[in-house]
């Protein structure tokens, strides 16, 4: 049972390994869908809770890249090196998104002058405009605009390699038929 949690093999992937990777994979999804829909329809009510689950991400992606870096990447089902080296290339993209969506939504709202709270719970304090207490003062603009440029051009990245993504694990599952959906699902293989 011990080692089911701990340790990925070529036939069975840990139970870390899939509950890292559905945690993470579902809530990113859901956060780019969010996003995209509060930018386009101007919902700031879904800001906070945008924030708050986008900075829970960052937490686990941390976890889960220690994971990685212990682990190792899963061994590949196929023998074929070029989607060997695209499926490489896919992960690393998406493993470093996971990163780099909070932390440039956290330095965007808090050097804009909005702060970080955390389902209620102030990280950093807001910077109100005393003339307007509505209103707030950015903290560096520059900066903020950095993030929010980063934050938006690495959403639609990150939006084009998910769904290339799906589809390659459905291309594994329906074409080659070769177990590694499954495997990811936590069945055993071979
Ligand atoms: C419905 C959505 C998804 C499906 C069906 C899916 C499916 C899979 C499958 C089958 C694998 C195993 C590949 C292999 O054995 O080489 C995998 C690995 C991986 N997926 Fe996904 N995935 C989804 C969403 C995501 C999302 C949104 C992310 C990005 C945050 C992501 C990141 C990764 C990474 C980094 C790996 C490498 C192994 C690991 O670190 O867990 N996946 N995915
Ligand atoms: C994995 C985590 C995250 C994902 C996938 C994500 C995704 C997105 C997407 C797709 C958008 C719309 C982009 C556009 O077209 O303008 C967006 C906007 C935004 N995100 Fe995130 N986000 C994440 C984390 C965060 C965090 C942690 C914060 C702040 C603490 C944040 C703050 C914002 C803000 C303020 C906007 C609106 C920007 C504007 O006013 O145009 N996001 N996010």
């Amino acid at each position: 049972m011990w080692i089911g949690i701990m340790k990925d093999m070529k036939a069975q992937l840990s139970k870390t390994t899939l509950t890292l990777h559905w945690l993470v994979g579902v809530t990113v999804i859901l956060l780019l869908i969010v996003g995209f829909y509060m930018d386009a329809a101007k919902a700031r009510e879904l800001y906070p809770i945008h924030k708050s689950i986008g900075m829970l991400v960052l937490v686990l992606a941390v976890v889960r890249i220690l994971w990685r870096i212990r682990q190792g990447w899963p061994q590949p089902l196929t023998d074929n090196l070029l989607q060997i080296g695209l499926a490489r290339i896919a992960h690393w993209i998406l493993i470093t998104v996971t990163i780099i969506m909070p932390v440039s939504g956290m330095v965007m709202s808090a050097m804009g002058g909005h702060g970080l709270i955390l389902f209620g719970w102030e990280l950093v304090a807001a910077n109100p405009d005393p003339n307007n207490l509505e209103k707030v003062i950015a903290v560096d603009k520059g900066l903020a605009k950095l993030a929010k440029s980063v934050h938006e051009s690495c959403a639609y990245i990150a939006a084009l390699i998910v769904t290339i993504h799906i589809l390659a694990s459905l291309y594994h599952h329906l074409l080659k038929k070769d177990g590694t959906l499954e495997r990811m699902l936590g069945k055993k293989v071979e």
